[in-house]
């Protein structure tokens, strides 16, 4: 087919693409290349001999001299809108006391709660808006944020309003998912079933009323919610037709991945004590597992995610910061890249298709976002490397010059 050249707006030349358009063995490289843009999608990809006439008075000519681009990077697994900080027991910790303990002492998510339903809408914003920027600097166009802090209907909705109202300051898809069952709020305690009845019955109508949420999640482990809570909850996402998502298999295995393949979720994350039979399953309905090595390193956990087999039953795997207060108060993909390979042993092709190509699947966005390729939303990052294993090989020095949000060149240096 012969390209509409008239319509391009944007073209860049002289880059090099990694398209991520193949699968996660493959950059999909295209050297000494063009990529045109028209009304926020790619048009057009090709090398430089390739390239149709066009008329440099209606086109915007980007010359990336010999520049990478990348698709804008996902980020498919954040909890960025919270109050407070849980500094005090990253000092417990230190002195020995564990993530689970301080959970069952009555710290940890909880005492996120606490400060999170003290803070209005307006502080939640505030706090949250540099987390983003953060991200966002470093090529994040795409991020999901959860909600799970608020544990009750008002301040579950007030979270995810704050979601949705950051997607309009600063140029990011958001994704909202709602986690209601994130932890048991302390009037629930001794009512763990009443308190999941609410979720269901009470929080969940309230925030599709309000369209606040894109996905519904739950914290399947020993100190979240059991397996056949879990199941309530997705039984009334599913009815919903919302789909779900799960943090399984985090600090033990109490089966959470394989009860998510049986609503065809969209992903597990966390995944380090997942087994052959959860992985099975994963690769039968088609799930992601999002591996989150910011929680594993700051946790100082020593169980690997099964990342031998889920390459040999081919499930993708994404990458995702967890950015949060208690277990990965990291607010950086490109730390997560370099940890990802350092700390999980994937390779750098592996670990970008995880925040890119495989971000998107994680999010249901498989067949917009995430790949360079004709049709895809235009949003693209440009670094100034030499090669994509740069991306992963160094961390510090940030090596993003443009960041375009659906055609829109949104950061320029
Ligand atoms: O993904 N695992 C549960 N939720 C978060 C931690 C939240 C917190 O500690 O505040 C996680 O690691
Ligand atoms: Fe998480």
């Amino acid at each position: 087919m012969t390209p509409n050249v008239s319509s391009w707006h944007t073209l860049f030349i002289n880059v090099n693409l990694a398209t991520m358009s193949d699968d996660s063995t493959s950059y999909g490289e295209l050297h000494q290349a063009a990529l045109a843009v028209s009304h926020g999608k790619i048009v057009w990809i090709g090398e430089m001999s390739t390239l149709p006439a066009y008329n440099v008075d209606e086109v915007n000519v980007v010359d990336g001299k010999g520049k990478w681009l990348t698709p804008g990077l996902i980020d498919c697994h954040t909890h960025i809108v919270y109050g407070g900080n849980r500094a005090n027991e990253f000092e417990m910790r230190l002195q020995g006391a564990s993530y689970e303990d301080i959970a069952n002492a009555g710290g940890g998510i909880v005492s996120t709660v606490s400060a999170t339903r003290a803070a209005s809408e307006e502080m939640l914003f505030n706090q949250a808006l540099p987390r983003l920027k953060a991200l966002h600097r470093q090529g994040v166009t795409t991020i999901e944020i959860k909600s799970g802090y608020g544990l009750d209907t008002e301040n579950e909705v007030k979270m995810l309003k704050v979601a949705t109202e950051l997607s309009k300051h600063i140029p990011v898809t958001v994704k909202r998912t709602f986690l209601g069952a994130h932890a048991l709020p302390v009037e629930y305690k001794d009512n763990p079933n009443v308190y999941v009845d609410l979720v269901c019955n009470e929080m969940l109508p309230a925030v599709i009323d309000q369209n606040l949420a894109d996905a519904v999640d739950v914290f399947c482990e020993n100190i979240g919610f059991t397996r056949a809570q879990t199941e309530q909850v997705f039984k009334a996402a599913s009815k919903a037709n919302l789909p779900v998502k799960v943090h399984a298999e985090q600090l033990s295995n109490i089966g959470g991945t394989e009860l998510a393949a049986q609503f065809n979720a969209l992903s597990s994350d966390h995944v380090e004590y997942l087994d052959e039979a959860g992985i099975k399953a994963m690769k039968d309905s088609n799930m992601t597992a999002v591996l989150l090595p910011g929680a594993f390193y700051f946790l100082r956990e020593t169980q690997l995610p099964p990342i031998a087999l889920l390459r040999e039953y081919g499930v993708p795997m994404a990458i995702a910061t967890d950015a949060n207060p208690g277990s990965s108060p990291v607010h950086s993909l490109q730390l997560m890249l370099n940890m990802a390979c350092t700390l999980f042993r994937l390779t750098p092709t592996e670990a970008l298709a995880g925040v890119t190509c495989n971000g998107a699947k994680a999010l249901g966005l498989a067949k917009s976002k995430g790949q360079l390729a004709v049709g895809y939303d235009a949003d693209i990052a440009m670094w100034d490397i030499c090669q994509p294993a740069e991306l992963c090989y160094q961390y510090g020095v940030n090596p993003l010059t443009m960041l375009v949000k659906e055609g829109s060149i949104v950061i320029s240096h």
